[in-house]
């Protein structure tokens, strides 16, 4: 079984959340897309879907299933989407696809979240994978500098701009052993758009694919 082979389990078994009438949230990255895929399959079952980045839009409209525009909607039941790493709190590194800002703003406006990601995301501490931070281009040095005080080594994502129009730090050389403080800290830089951490609002569900089947974690 291959590491996406395991990520599709996980995207299938999102498939057991989604109702009659909901619209629901959609992320971005390989596992999203799976579920996307899937979705497709209920997709008469749903009033719509909301993307967290183009081209998780695109995705969703080849396969006709409406986009709708979140301000034009109320709460949405649920958001699924992938992650570059998980804790057992269901704390979360995410934006190695870039699109973390978007994501967290489905997130927030979504009553319930659905981790999907297959098992070698799950660590005990996060930071290994590189944290990635959404920055205003002007603040780019500024925001580096202010990264390295807090212990981190940024490195900008070189040819990626944001479907915001911004820039992304990735940043490395971080034990995450307090997310919830490292969230509000990085996120009070001026010039930080958002931090790709997500643990004032974690996932509420963990959905992990391995070799013997899909794991289940909660909250
Ligand atoms: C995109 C994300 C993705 O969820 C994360 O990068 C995981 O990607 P994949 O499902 O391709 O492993 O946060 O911004």
């Amino acid at each position: 079984m291959t590491q996406d082979d395991m990520k599709k389990a996980a995207a299938e078994a999102a498939l057991d959340y989604i109702d009659f009438e909901m619209i629901v949230g959609v992320g971005t990255g390989s596992t999203a897309n799976h579920f996307i895929d899937a979705l497709a399959r209920v997709k008469g079952k749903i009033d719509g879907a909301v993307a967290s980045s183009v081209a998780t839009a695109e995705r969703l409209k080849k396969h006709n299933i409406p986009v709708l525009d979140l301000n034009d909607v109320g709460q949405l039941a649920i958001y699924v989407d992938g992650a570059d790493e998980a804790t057992k709190h269901l704390h979360l590194i995410k934006g190695g696809g870039g699109a973390l800002t978007r994501e967290k703003i489905v997130v927030g406006a979504s009553e319930k979240f659905i981790c999907i990601a297959d098992y070698t995301k799950l660590v005990p501490v996060l930071g290994k994978f590189p944290l990635p931070v959404e920055v205003i281009p002007m603040a780019r040095s500024f925001v580096g500098r202010q990264l390295v005080k807090l212990g981190g080594q940024p490195a900008l994502r070189t040819g990626f701009t944001t479907d915001n129009g911004n820039l992304i730090l990735d940043v490395s050389g971080l034990e995450i052993l307090n997310p919830l403080e490292l969230e509000t800290l990085i996120n009070q830089i001026p010039g930080v758009v958002t931090v790709g951490l997500f643990a004032h609002r974690p996932a509420d569900v963990l959905i992990l694919g391995s070799e013997t089947g899909t794991q289940v974690y909660t909250a």
